[in-house]
């Protein structure tokens, strides 16, 4: 097989709630409706990315877990899900990844589990999408040692805003220590509802702070209740409803990142 020149990302952000998971979901079922093919990792113990794609998180089931701890020396191949859906497929995460933290705290190597883990598949796919746990825990630190670029959701509410900072120099501090190679190349305002004033406030602040301004995407992911939804029902907003404003402004999104080169 041709080997692709793959863009792999992680969505983060150390804040929770601020839709880190439904862009990973939502995002690469709109890159697939954009013909391109996308292994979504998820390496958030809360398995939430897992159940939105409709898989049920079960213990028979070959986890990100068994490959970082490398459990029964499970081949990479052999943890990946295809979905329902042509050109999107998974590798679910695992409840005992809450403890890889701890288990792994004396192992060498340890900041490159997934990295090494994920070599094999690396070139297969045009976009790889890594969701990851609301703290800056070693699992992230996986996420972000693989990664070639960041995608950091941001709530439109002054508390997201703040901690933005954070993220930043967490970035910077991985790329001067573990991957040089690693960049942010975008903000995408979530949870949006421009009919209040706090939301025009952030998402003016996001638009003039000299660190921020050119990374913002121009699409905004408003809110919107279909998302929630369709998360609850384990299929993307894009395949769930099509009209929808969670479906238009995913499909915007995949447009726009890849219109933007890596
Ligand atoms: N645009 C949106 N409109 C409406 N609800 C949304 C939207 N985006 C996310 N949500 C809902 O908000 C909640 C938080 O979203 P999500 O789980 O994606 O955040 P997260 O950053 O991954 O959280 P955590 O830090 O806990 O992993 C969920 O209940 C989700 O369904
Ligand atoms: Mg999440």
């Amino acid at each position: 097989m041709a080997q692709k020149k793959t863009r792999a990302i992680a969505v983060a952000n150390e804040k929770g709630g601020v839709g880190k998971t439904v862009t990973v979901i939502n995002l690469a079922a709109a890159l697939t409706l954009a013909n391109q093919s996308v292994l979504v990792v998820d390496m958030d113990p809360q398995a939430n990315a897992t159940r939105g794609l409709g898989v049920v998180p079960d213990d028979d089931l070959p986890s990100v877990y068994d490959l970082i701890m490398n459990n029964g020396r499970k081949a990479v191949e052999e943890t990946v899900v295809t979905s329902r859906w042509e050109g999107l497929d998974l590798i679910p995460s695992h409840v005992d990844l809450s403890g890889a933290e701890v288990e792994l705290v004396d192992a060498e190597g340890r900041e490159n589990r997934l990295k090494d883990a994920l070599a094999p598949v690396a070139g297969r796919y045009d976009f790889i999408l890594m969701d990851t746990p609301p703290s800056l825990s070693l699992l992230t630190v996986n996420v972000f040692s693989f990664a070639s670029e960041v995608l950091v959701p941001c709530q439109t509410h002054p508390y997201a805003f703040g901690a933005l900072a954070e993220l930043f120099d967490t970035v910077d501090a991985v790329r001067e220590e573990i991957n040089p190679g690693l960049f942010i190349s975008g903000i995408i305002p979530t949870l949006v509802d421009l009919r209040t004033r706090v939301a025009n406030v952030v998402m003016d602040r996001l638009k003039t702070d000299e660190r921020y301004r050119d990374l913002v995407f121009d699409t905004a992911i408003r809110n919107n209740t279909t998302i929630a939804e369709s998360a609850e029902v384990g299929r993307p907003v894009v395949f769930y409803r099509r009209s929808s404003h969670g479906a238009i402004d995913y499909n915007d999104l995949a447009d726009e990142l890849l219109s933007r080169s890596a």
